[in-house]
């Protein structure tokens, strides 16, 4: 059945979701208050890069399933208005900043009236601290056939279509699931999401808290599990063992899973980074600051990872000052052009600050990284001239092309053949051979300057492809 519906807010979360509803055959509509983004998306033109969206978006606005606008009075005829904006860290604090969401729901509000009381369902999907969709439920309460539901989003960025036409999960949080009203606003998002219930996806419906609560825990989840194996990889540096050793072997018990293991500069993005703090503040906010206070060593272990390639950069150059670095990688991650708390941009940052000249290239985000740090740090679309003359080169996003460069033919093009892995993405054995330097984080150069007793017993089999593929 096709539905009437909006989707308030279209940045990464909002576009996406709006283009998918419409390829469910929905006929959507996308608000935001940013008139440029929207006559963007109008034209089909993709504000962010994300495998698979053009093609949604190309489609929903051929088929006019799809359109936008930056007014609310065009949202009146929409039955299901999906809120899709960002809830960044507060400039004051670690606490999230819901003032688009309040504003959002307070606008909509306004134009709801025109609807005569017909039921009406309102999706919350941004990360929200626990109590906020009682508090935002308040905002609406006073209006006929108005129901709030708290349906978190798990998507990854990279994967952002899929992850939305094809979830492992959905979650519904209501006011009161005994309640029959609630019983009603879960059959009109079925409805909805009949297109991606009919995968088999399981879906749980729960209290607004718990919703909230599952969406807080499960990045705070990945989060700590990345620390962890960052903290391990601590260890291994000090010890003499290598990091991926240990996390191939640990992840090969179920219970612990192989996934999210993946030791090296540690995690950024517009959304780990920000909730694991919004967690802690609204853990203190609720007198039990305690209870999360681990989060604060998950944040203080990421942190190190990133100094740490500042300091193995001065033990490999023996002090970067007025050195060239080429720094492979700008978005926090492969496959997008987001740039939001890149490690890589970060690290870059600092080795500029401490004196380096510092190149950065990256296939797809280095028109973002231009309005984070241009100025700072020359930025290079090309990956041979970035690396050109370099003394050293950093590898800290693991895009396809650098897991795939040849030593021989990079080791032509530097200065000096001087690397850091700080993903553990390349083979070091055969960037030795092609007479290169390295080093990885979380793999200690041993003494003897042979690799680890574990990799010597398997003849290296374990490349860095295969532990790619634990992403
Ligand atoms: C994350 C969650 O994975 C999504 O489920 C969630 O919906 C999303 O946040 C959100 O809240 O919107 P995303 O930010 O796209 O998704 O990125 P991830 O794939 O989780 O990666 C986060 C960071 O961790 C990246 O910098 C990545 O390089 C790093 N990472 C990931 C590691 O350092 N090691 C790993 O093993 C995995």
């Amino acid at each position: 059945m096709t539905t009437t519906l909006s989707v308030i807010g279209v940045g990464y979360l909002g576009a996406v979701h709006a283009a998918s509803m419409a390829e469910l055959g929905h006929d959507v509509i996308g608000l935001d208050i940013d008139a440029e983004r929207i006559a963007a998306l109008q034209a089909g033109i993709p504000p962010f890069h994300e495998p698979g969206f053009e093609d949604l978006l190309a489609t929903g606005l051929e088929t006019e399933r799809l359109r936008f606008t930056t007014d609310y009075a065009d949202l009146a005829r929409a039955d299901v208005h999906f809120l899709g904006l960002g809830t960044p860290q507060r400039a004051d604090g670690f606490g999230a900043d819901l003032s688009h969401l309040e504003a959002a729901v307070d606008a909509l509000a306004e134009v709801l009236p025109a609807r005569g009381g017909a039921p009406t369902l309102v999706v919350g999907k941004s990360t929200v601290p626990a109590g906020t969709a009682r508090k935002l439920a308040a905002r609406l309460s006073h209006l006929e056939g108005v129901y709030l539901l708290w349906n978190p989003e798990f998507l990854r960025e990279g994967f952002a279509v899929q992850d939305t036409l094809t979830p492992d999960r959905l979650v519904y949080g209501v006011h009161d699931p005994e309640d029959p009203a609630a019983e009603q606003a879960v059959a009109m998002l079925d409805d909805v999401y009949a297109g991606v219930l009919q995968h088999q996806a399981p879906r749980l419906v729960m209290g607004y808290e718990a919703a909230e609560l599952v969406k807080a825990s499960a990045n705070a989840f990945l989060a700590t599990k990345i620390s962890f194996i960052n903290a391990v990889s601590e260890m291994c540096e000090v010890t003499g063992a290598d990091v991926t050793d240990v996390a191939r072997a640990i992840g090969m018990d179920d219970r612990i899973g192989a996934k999210f293991l993946r030791a090296g500069v540690g995690f950024g993005g517009g959304c780990l980074p920000k909730d694991i703090r919004a967690f802690m503040a609204s853990a203190e906010e609720h007198g039990v600051g305690e209870s999360l206070g681990f989060l604060r060593e998950v944040d203080a272990v990421n942190e190190r990872r990133r100094e740490r390639v500042v300091t193995l950069a001065e033990e490999l150059l023996g002090g970067v000052e007025g050195r060239r670095i080429t720094v492979l990688g700008a978005a926090f991650k492969p496959n997008s052009d987001d740039t939001r708390d890149s490690p890589a941009l970060d690290v870059a940052t600092r080795l500029r600050t401490a004196g380096a000249e510092v190149t950065v290239t990256d296939p797809q985000a280095l028109e973002n990284a231009r309005r984070r740090v241009g100025g700072l740090v020359e930025l290079e679309q090309d990956t041979d001239a970035a690396l050109r003359g370099a003394e050293l080169t950093v590898l800290l996003t693991e895009w396809d092309e650098y897991r795939d460069l040849d030593p021989a033919q990079a080791a032509s093009l530097v200065a000096s053949p001087r690397l850091i892995d700080g993903r553990n993405v390349l083979d070091p054995s055969a960037w030795r051979e092609a007479g290169w330097e390295i080093r990885s984080l979380g793999r200690a150069e041993l003494p003897s300057g042979r690799p680890s007793v574990a990799k010597a017993a398997r003849g290296g089999a374990f490349t860095a492809r295969s532990q790619a593929a634990l992403v």
